[in-house]
Order: C-alpha cells, then sequence, then structure tokens
C-alpha cells in the first residue's frame, strides 16, 4: 500500500517495502534537506505549501525541531503547540479534545508526542488526516526508530546480519521498541542488556525475546565485544517512581551499566556508538563519548532531519527530490 496519506503510529504498521521506500526517499532528500549548497535546496523546493500541525504534550528537543525543520525545508508551513503553555490545557481541556480540535482546523498532517494514553492510543488512529507518532508513552517512537537504522544504513549499506546492542532503561523505551521493529525487519540481529529493573520480566521479557528474536547478555562487558553498533538508551527518571537522579545512582549506574573509555576497548574495531538523545552524561555514557571517533549521536540528529522529511513528502505525495 502506497504511503501517500498513511499514518504512522507505529513502526508495526510499516512492511520492509515501505522502510526501503522512505530510505531511498531519504537518500534523494538528504542534500535538499541537509544542504550544502543553497541554490540546490532553493530550485528543488516545491511551492505548494502544505500544513503541518505539531502538538507536543511531552518536552522535546530533536523530535520537535527535527520535524520543524524537515516541513521547513519542503517549503510547508509548520504551527506548533508545546505542552500546556498558552493552550486551553490549562484551563482543564483534555488531550483528546485539544487534538480533535487541531485536526478540525484540517492541517495536511498532525505529528503527536504524548505520555501514556489510551484515550490518543484509541483516538489517533480514527483521524481522517494522517497522524504521525513523534514518540508515545513507553511503546513507540516509529521516527527514532527509522532514523536510527538510516544512519546504521549510511554506515553500512544493508543491516542483513549486522549486531546491534541496545543498553539501558529497555523497560522504559519507545525508541528501544521501535527500534527493535525496524532492525528487525532490514535484517539485523539484536542484543539487549540492562539492569534488572530496567529489562522487561517475566512474560514481557518472554514476548518481547520472542518477536525480535533478542540475545539478552548478563552484563555490557558481554555484549559490546559482539557488537557490530552499540546504542544507550537513556535512564528515563521521569518514568521511574524515584524521579530525581541523586549522584549515588549516578555513579553506581555509570559503574556498572554505563559506557565509559575503559569499555570501548572491548569493541569490535569498526564498532560505532548510538545514542537517541537526550543523554545523561555521567549514568549512561561517560563525558567524553559523544566526541568520539565512533559516535554517530549527532549523524543521528542530522538523519532525523532528512527521514522525518522522506516521510512528509511520501505522506503528503510532494515528490520532492524525485517520484518513486
Ligand atoms: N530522541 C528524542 O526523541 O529526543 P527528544 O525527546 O529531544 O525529541
Amino acid at each position: 500500500m502506497p504511503i501517500l496519506g498513511r499514518s504512522l503510529l507505529d513502526t508495526r504498521t510499516l512492511s520492509r517495502n515501505d522502510i526501503d521506500e522512505i530510505f531511498l526517499k531519504a537518500d534523494a532528500l538528504a542534500p535538499l534537506v541537509n544542504p550544502k549548497d543553497r541554490e540546490i535546496r532553493k530550485s528543488n523546493l516545491s511551492m505548494r505549501q502544505p500544513v503541518v500541525c505539531c502538538l507536543f504534550f511531552e518536552p522535546s528537543t530533536r523530535t520537535r525541531m527535527s520535524f520543524q525543520m524537515a516541513a521547513y525545508r519542503l517549503g510547508c508551513q509548520v504551527l506548533t503547540m508545546e505542552l500546556s503553555a498558552g493552550s486551553s490545557l490549562s484551563k482543564g481541556e483534555t488531550l483528546t479534545d485539544t487534538v480533535l480540535n487541531f485536526a478540525a482546523m484540517r492541517p495536511d498532517v498532525l505529528v503527536v508526542r504524548y505520555g501514556t494514553s489510551r484515550e490518543l492510543d484509541d483516538l489517533l488512529p480514527t483521524l481522517n488526516i494522517p497522524v504521525i507518532n513523534a514518540g508515545s508513552g513507553t511503546m513507540a517512537h516509529p521516527t527514532q526508530g527509522l532514523l536510527d537504522a538510516y544512519t546504521l544504513r549510511s554506515e553500512w549499506e544493508n543491516l542483513k546480519g549486522k549486531q546491534v546492542l541496545v543498553f539501558g532503561d529497555v523497560l522504559h523505551s519507545r525508541v528501544a521498541r521501535s527500534g527493535f521493529d525496524v532492525l528487525t525487519k532490514l535484517g539485523a540481529k539484536i542484543g539487549v542488556t540492562g539492569p534488572e529493573r530496567m529489562m522487561p520480566q517475566g512474560p514481557q521479557r518472554d514476548a518481547l525475546g520472542k518477536e525480535f528474536d533478542l540475545k539478552f547478555f548478563e552484563t555490557l562487558d558481554e555484549g559490546l565485544p559482539w557488537a557490530d553498533a552499540v546504542m544507550g538508551l537513556r535512564v528515563q527518571l521521569e518514568r521511574h517512581e524515584a524521579k530525581e537522579l541523586d549522584l549515588e545512582f549516578a555513579s553506581d549506574y555509570h559503574d556498572r551499566y554505563g559506557l565509559s573509555e575503559k569499555r570501548l576497548e572491548l569493541l569490535k574495531p569498526g564498532a560505532v556508538i548510538l545514542h537517541p538523545g537526550p543523554i545523561n552524561h555521567g549514568v549512561e555514557f561517560s563525558h567524553g563519548i559523544v566526541r568520539d571517533a565512533r559516535s554517530r549521536v549527532l549523524a543521528q540528529v542530522t538523519n532525523g532531519v532528512t527521514v522525518r522529511a522522506a516521510l512528509l513528502d511520501l505522506i503528503l505525495g510532494l515528490g520532492i527530490g524525485g517520484e518513486r
């Protein structure tokens, strides 16, 4: 089924062909949306101006700004509402009513980020305009899953048989779930490791392990030599009972589960390092990791603009960078 006019609420709705189509579109758009040459961008942009409406009910830097950047690069208009600032959410209006009102203004596409909300999970697929999930609760962050895989594809061309180790707060990570799905569809093998209280347990662990053929490692030290790529996940304190990061916890976590310069010695030659951000420096990564030559953390951000532009282009049928 063409991507034109579709919503993207979970990567599970994407076929392998859909992912390839998004990545090929991203390849075509990369020089336009992340241009080195201003003239190239100017000469290729559409003069049509669809309206992209971004509703962010949870904080965001990368996703929010890169959707806006991608939309502007494609020549779209952008409306953004963040949290409750200046909106009727502060007067008690529900999330559902807020989304319904924005949808009633008939933007060309809605981009929505929200915390755990069954109401919105149920509502978004019923809207009669395309919706892109910009991160929902602990369940899905489809565009992050796509951009992470696109970053690895830029590295290796083909992900088949590549081994990706995901470590840290897997239990609370929507990035992990979408990443497992996209990477598996592209043929990569996934390893996971993290502290017991941040890993799925019991039936949840069995189900996730079976769905994505996960390889569980007891420790980061055991997993690192296996990995062609290693992806750190943020400790999502806002989704934990203890919401503060005390220094004792941070230092203990880093010693036991964090990626340090010393642990980098365990990596294979050529292995690369990813993190979806934001990073807790001194917790899951030591302070120098992002600047290490193997880090692709900022490439992920650049690719986030490209992949989101590709998705917007395909959903809106803009045809920029060539029809497919
Ligand atoms: N990776 C990610 O979703 O970052 P933001 O929360 O800053 O958008």
